[in-house]
């Protein structure tokens, strides 16, 4: 990996858990190429928060949903590089982007299946695959899942089936990706306060409780919780962890 600042590529960094991974990098001396699906303006917003840390940063629009569209997203990569940073690759990529679906097995409808593979699971596979000529050697990728593959709540059997799949994935990339010197690392959060799914685990006192008191320490994530394990795993200090799957959950139900 090059010895200048390290750049991080964060899928959905405009809320949530890639807004607070996006601003704890930055303030650890990461610049940042963030993506947006929608929200533009808080997009720019973390963009600017960057800056006012002396790191720099872009936001892109990108559907994850979409892998039609990855080529010109790469594409557009190169341009952020080559513009921003007078570089032809980035360091970190963390598959973040993501939504909720919470609905019985019984009940998933095909339409709600389909989505979820295409966000959760084809999204990261097909993402990474197109980034990767972008990424340096010696780089390392974070692919991120959930509690719920180890804990099985009501609603969310589909949802949790696509992390499942993403932290098999992890173990090919990072075996497949060894002799480039890139490692590859599942992080698995439990419930934290964000917009997901309707911003359920904040919003709703009963969820919000009832998580807290399945959480060894007592009480439901933060953001910012999740941004800390983010700097962590991509700290030097972090370099041997290698196709691991790191639960960041507070001891959720154990
Ligand atoms: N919060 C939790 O309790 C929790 C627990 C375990 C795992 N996770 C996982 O953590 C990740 C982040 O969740 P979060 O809590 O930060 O959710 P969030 O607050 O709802 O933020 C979601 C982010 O992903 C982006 N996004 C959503 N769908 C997208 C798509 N199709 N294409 C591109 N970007 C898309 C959003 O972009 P816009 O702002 O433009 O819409 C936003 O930046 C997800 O993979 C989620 O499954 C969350």
């Amino acid at each position: 990996m090059s010895t200048q600042t390290p750049i991080a590529l964060i899928t959905g960094g405009s809320r949530g858990l890639g807004r607070h991974a996006a601003l704890k990098l930055a303030e650890h001396g990461t610049d940042v190429i963030l993506t947006y699906r929608s929200a533009q303006s808080e997009a720019a917003s973390v963009v600017a928060a960057i800056e006012a840390l002396g790191r720099r940063a872009v936001a892109l629009p990108l559907d994850v949903g979409d892998a039609a569209s990855f080529a010109a997203f790469a594409t557009a990569v190169t341009e952020a590089l080559k513009h921003v940073w007078q570089r032809d690759r980035f360091d970190y990529l963390l598959n973040n982007a993501g939504m909720g679906v919470h609905a019985l097995v019984t009940d998933t409808t095909e339409a709600q299946f389909d989505d979820l593979v295409d966000v959760h699971l084809k999204g990261p596979f097909f993402l990474t695959q197109k980034l990767l000529p972008l990424m340096n050697d010696g780089g390392r990728i974070i692919n991120v899942s959930s509690g719920l593959t180890r804990f099985a709540l009501p609603g969310y059997g589909a949802y949790a089936a696509m992390k499942g799949a993403i932290e098999v994935l992890t173990r090919y990339q990072a075996k497949e990706l060894g002799a480039r010197g890139i490692s590859v690392n599942t992080l698995a959060p439990g419930a934290i306060e964000t917009d997901f799914g309707g911003g359920a685990v904040r919003d709703n006192k009963e969820l919000n409780q009832m998580v807290a008191s399945q959480t060894a320490l007592g009480r439901v994530g933060q953001p910012d919780d999740i941004g800390g394990a983010v700097v962590a795993l991509l700290s030097p200090e972090s370099r041997w962890i290698n196709a691991q799957r790191i639960e960041a959950s507070g001891g959720m139900f154990v």
